[in-house]
């Protein structure tokens, strides 16, 4: 069974880009082993992860994660069947706003321009990763490999 689980925390350390790129180095490495996609949020030291995949290896992975130093608080927002994957090509990508005021899904998903994810309700973090998964699919590999997925209106 295909899942989607999608949960917040928030950093024990402010985090800076080599530490984010560390925890992706070592994603990308085991969710490609266990076939898991997603994207991971970071800004004002709150993460917003989505994981999906084979129900038994998103728990897993899931556990491990929660278990991180790194970052406290682990609130699931949802967790749920789902019929296909948002994120088919990637076993972990680091997605950030791009500062500015016209962006709309600043707007749409910030509070004042603060990303604030232990508010989401599963319904606008599910639409919010829908629209970030039609960005993402428009982004080509040179884009991705940059491992940094900006989020701005064209
Ligand atoms: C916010 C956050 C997100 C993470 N996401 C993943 C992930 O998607 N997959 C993963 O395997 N590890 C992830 N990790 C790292 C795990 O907590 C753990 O350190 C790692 O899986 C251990 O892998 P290793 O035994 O190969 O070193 C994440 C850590 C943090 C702090």
């Amino acid at each position: 069974m295909l899942v989607r689980l999608i949960y917040a925390s928030y950093s024990t350390t402010d985090l800076n880009r080599d530490d984010i790129a560390q925890i992706l180095r070592t994603s990308q490495k085991n969710n490609s082993v266990k076939k898991i996609s997603g994207v991971l949020f970071y800004s004002d030291r709150y993460f917003l992860q989505c994981l999906e995949g084979e129900r038994h290896a998103v728990n897993e992975t899931y556990l491990r994660i929660a278990a991180d130093p790194r970052h406290a608080k682990c609130v699931l927002i949802d967790y749920n069947a789902v019929p296909s994957r948002l994120f088919p090509k990637w076993a972990m990508e680091h997605a950030s706003f791009f500062g500015g005021l016209d962006n709309e899904l600043i707007i749409k998903y910030t509070e004042m321009g603060v990303f604030q994810p232990f508010h989401f309700t599963p319904q606008q973090a599910n639409s919010f990763l829908a629209e970030v998964a039609v960005i993402a699919a428009t982004l080509d590999d040179t884009v991705r490999r940059s491992q940094q997925l900006i989020l701005r209106k064209n």
